[in-house]
């Protein structure tokens, strides 16, 4: 359904929704523009995808929808594409530039959920949380304490190796120092001291963090360089008492290797928030293994968040099509398209 035309509308400008967002971005949009909205939960088909974005001056996506050359080849008119996330690797940012189309995002207001999800997992993975509950739920828990029963692992002294240190691995490190781990990091660039102090985080060569680790928790965003940087040969250098985390994007780690190691024991666990295909295939190999722990990409997923990146990639549109500056700009070096 669209909205009906208004005199408030600013020039006649559409802006289209490619799913229901939370509250704050009808507030804050409908006053202002014509909305073309999704009114479902799940994706529309390519072709009514295109045909909204042939017509639309903004659009507000996820990181579902595939924003890509033949997708802003039609798009007559669009000036921005806000995406309701902080991954843009669904977006042709360089093409989106290269049209005068901004691009913007949603950080800082998930690093924090992010974060606190990356630790559920690690905890949850080492003190065996989910067995530990499958087993009392199913009636299976059948013998009173022992000093042998269930055992996990602790955290506290343990080494953090943190793939990506950027806002949301800066986050986990500060998490960590509270469990009193020890901290790595890797990244592309080296941060400066006064980051590494203030984390009291040591930088290492990949090779060197995963050989060194005890977890080893990936925040990376996806790109050409880092798709599958973690591979089978990667993973293969981690100890065998170790646990890998994964919630930044699933194409980072090569999928059928990571369940090759955890199949032949060679580390210790793995927990995933985030997959090469989302919803994850009945026929994954992830799925014929035991020694894992699997979330649907849950990430941001609280109440807060959600809604303070409705406010987010809404203002951003908003701000755009007003000519004013974003604030969550991922294209610094585009040149406006005329509104
Ligand atoms: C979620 O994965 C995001 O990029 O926000």
């Amino acid at each position: 359904m669209e909205s009906e035309s208004s005199a408030s509308t600013v020039r006649g400008s559409t802006v289209y929704l490619t799913r229901k967002f939370p509250e704050p971005v009808s507030r804050i949009l409908e006053p202002l523009f014509e909305i073309a909205l999704n009114h479902s939960d799940s994706p529309v088909g390519r072709d009514e995808l295109l045909s909204h974005i042939e017509r639309a001056d903004g659009l507000l996506c996820t990181l579902n929808d595939q924003i890509d050359r033949e997708a802003l080849d039609i798009a007559q008119k669009l000036k921005i594409i806000s995406t309701y996330s902080v991954g843009y690797d669904h977006i042709d940012v360089e093409n989106a530039t290269a049209r005068g189309i901004y691009v913007t995002n949603t950080p800082d207001v998930l690093t924090d959920a992010t974060a606190d999800l990356t630790f559920a997992l690690m905890l949850a993975l080492s003190r065996r949380i989910v067995e530990g509950h499958n087993l009392v739920f199913n009636r299976e828990w059948d013998m009173p304490w022992f000093p042998s029963f269930m055992l996990g692992n602790d955290l506290s002294k343990k080494t953090l190796g943190i793939v990506g240190f950027g806002r949301i691995g800066r986050a986990v490190a500060k998490r960590a120092r509270g469990f009193g781990m020890k901290i790595r990091y890797h990244n592309s660039v080296k941060v400066s001291k006064a980051v590494e102090v203030e984390h009291d985080a040591t930088y290492s060569p990949l090779e060197t963090l995963l050989m060194e680790s005890d977890f080893v928790s990936i925040h990376l965003p996806l790109t050409d360089k880092t798709r599958k940087l973690i591979s089978y040969e990667m993973i293969r250098l981690m100890k065998q008492s170790a646990y890998l985390i994964n919630t930044s994007r699933g194409m980072i780690v090569d999928e059928s290797g990571l369940a090759d190691a955890l199949r032949r024991e060679e580390i210790a666990g793995a927990a995933l928030d985030v997959f090469v295909t989302e919803p994850l295939a009945e026929t994954s190999p992830l799925l014929e293994v035991n020694n894992i722990l699997l979330t649907p990409h849950l990430g941001s997923a609280t109440v807060g968040t959600r809604y303070r990146m409705g406010e987010m990639a809404a203002s951003d549109i908003r701000n755009v099509l007003l000519g004013i500056e974003p604030v969550s700009l991922v294209n610094s070096g585009v040149r406006r398209r005329p509104i």
